[in-house]
């Protein structure tokens, strides 16, 4: 295959080939962690979908497994597709996932260990009594799929499903006393009219104070619950956070948040089929989504897979198999998964914070500082000293003089919209200052990730975060997007903080601590290994200074295939 390596991430969890899609069934077992993903193990598209199993004791360092899950009864024999974990009161862990029968009918099976005296759990079987939920008649069975991790309430365990009818997305109930017989819940968990499909549906309780996670059978009056969903359509996803009643088994999302296309995005980048789990041992909820490449728009404006018939994600016939010649053909496959994320609830109780799990800064190597570098309107720095293409930066920027900040107006859409029409080169107020990652010296190619601060009518400011693809690589057939998210903060103190990981073809980014987060793939032709620079920019009008930059060159982690953890 003609695999760029110039793409591989360092850092960022990746096989070592072919196509991954979803993050599946993640746990911790005995101190170890484990990671199962929607894998090709024939090639880098999508299709032949089994579990790929990987282990490890930091969540930064893995080893590869043979897969655990792949096609060999009637009831996965097409695909063994997403699922979660589940561990039991007695610690044992079970699978639910996803398996498609020779008719693609998809319905929900389960596996359990086959050695639990294995500390990596290496091989899983799937009992006889499968499959343990048919669709129904009235059941879409070509989009009923994606069970999460069960909770324990009120005498039954309980998982929901992702569905549709015509374009209505759906999540399903099921409740089940002992694990194995599951009734769907009369009324659906929760839909939504004009969304499309609903896949991997998440569901999970956050504390209302503090950064601590907390079991996913936990209710009560300290806890607010979450419902993701990835939107099939659109290849994003959205959240609300609303209350629980699992006596009636009714979630209710707080009536201020959006409920639909527009609503509350855990990332406003490449960024879908997200699942958390709890970790136990250290008590925090930890969130991974799958860094994907395409998406509805790619197949719109991008030839798809280089060089390639455009046979992508809308298509790709989901039902045949991959044949050699075609996969012959990829180029990038560099599919990742994002760093994991410790998640909670933001003070204000209004949305999700994440942060990169603390471990990935074991892999902080050479450090370089600023401090207190004032940059006037079109000036930049440059930040020596580090592998700029691999690299973890932290910065706060501090202004002023608010009063700069542009007037915002409702009427431009969308925040992915602004951040299109006002780049990084045009000049602003207040903004837009930030970062210029993977940039070549003399910016023919390059990813700003910044911010830019508005004042709407009433006063209040208006923050915006990008990360723009556009330039990052002069590559033409690539899909190329600007991304963008507002930023839910108070900047009266006249400070806002940026934290970028970059890994080779990964820009992942957490503006304000974490309140707003966009991960961005870009493949630059020339801005790569040492030729990557990294610097800090401001185009507004108003001078900022970088009170304090930190920026470090970030090893390489393990990834290898074997051995022991
Ligand atoms: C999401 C998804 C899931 C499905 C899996 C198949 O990316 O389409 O709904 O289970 O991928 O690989």
């Amino acid at each position: 295959l003609n695999v760029k390596k110039v793409h591989r991430t360092g850092f960022h969890f990746q096989p070592p080939k072919h196509w991954i899609n979803d993050p599946n069934g993640p746990m911790v077992y005995k101190g170890i962690y484990h990671l199962f993903y929607q894998y090709n193990p024939k090639g880098a598209v999508w299709g032949n979908i089994v579990w790929a199993h990987s282990v490890s004791r930091d969540l930064v360092n893995w080893k590869t497994l043979e897969p655990a899950i792949y096609p060999s009864k009637p009831f996965d024999i097409r695909g063994c597709w997403s699922g979660s974990a589940t561990i039991l009161p007695d610690g044992r862990p079970v699978i639910l996932y996803t398996g498609l029968d020779k008719d693609a009918v998809q319905m929900q099976n389960y596996a359990i260990p086959s050695d639990m005296n294995d500390p990596y759990l290496r091989r899983w079987s799937k009992p006889d009594d499968n499959p343990l939920i048919y669709p129904s008649k009235d059941v879409n069975a070509s989009a009923f799929r994606d069970p999460s991790t069960a909770w324990f309430s009120g005498g039954h365990w309980k998982t929901v499903i992702g569905s549709r009818h015509h374009h209505r997305g759906i999540v399903y109930m099921y409740r089940s006393k002992d694990f194995k017989h599951w009734n769907r819940v009369k009324h659906p968990f929760h839909t939504v009219p004009n969304t499309g499909n609903f896949e991997c549906p998440d569901f999970f309780p956050v504390l209302k104070a503090g950064q601590n996670g907390i079991d996913t059978s936990a209710v009560g009056e300290n806890v607010r619950h979450v419902l993701k969903v990835s939107l099939d359509e659109t290849r994003y996803e959205y959240y609300t956070i609303g209350t629980y009643n699992p006596d009636k088994d009714k979630y209710v999302p707080d009536g201020s948040l959006e409920d639909g296309w527009g609503g509350l995005r855990l990332d406003y980048g490449n960024f879908y089929a997200s699942k958390t789990f709890y970790d136990s041992g250290k008590g925090r909820r930890i969130l991974w989504g799958w860094a994907n490449e395409s998406d509805s728009q790619a197949n719109d404006t991008t030839k798809g897979w280089a060089g390639v018939q455009v046979r992508t994600w809308k298509s790709y016939d989901f039902f045949s198999q991959v044949d050699d010649a075609f996969l012959s053909y990829c180029r990038r496959c560099t599919f990742c998964q994002t760093i994991p994320r410790t998640m909670w609830l933001d003070s204000g109780g209004k949305q999700l914070v994440h942060w990169p799990v603390q471990e990935i800064e074991t892999l902080r190597g050479n450090k370089v500082e600023l401090q207190n570098v004032e940059l006037k309107r079109g000036e930049h720095v440059e930040v020596k000293g580090i592998t700029a293409a691999q690299a973890d930066v932290e910065v706060v920027f501090a202004f002023s003089d608010l009063s700069r900040a542009e007037h915002f107006d409702p009427r431009w859409g969308p925040a992915h919209r602004i951040c299109a029409q006002k780049s990084a080169n045009s000049p602003g107020g207040l903004g837009p200052f930030g970062l210029m990652t993977l940039a070549t010296v003399d910016f023919h190619e390059y990813t700003p990730v910044f911010f830019r601060i508005f004042k709407a009518d009433n006063n209040k400011h208006i923050i915006l975060l990008c990360s723009d693809a556009r330039n990052s690589s002069h590559a033409g057939d690539l899909y190329k997007p600007a991304f963008g998210g507002f930023v839910n903060v108070d900047i009266s103190h006249g400070k806002l903080s940026l934290r970028t990981l970059i890994d080779n073809s990964v820009v992942e980014s957490f503006g304000a601590g974490g309140r707003t987060c966009i991960t961005s793939r870009v493949y630059p032709e020339k801005a790569t290994y040492d030729n990557a620079r990294l610097f800090a920019f401001n185009h507004g009008s108003s001078p900022i200074t970088v009170e304090k930059l930190s920026a470090w060159s970030m090893k390489n982690a393990d990834r290898n295939i074997g051995g022991t953890i």
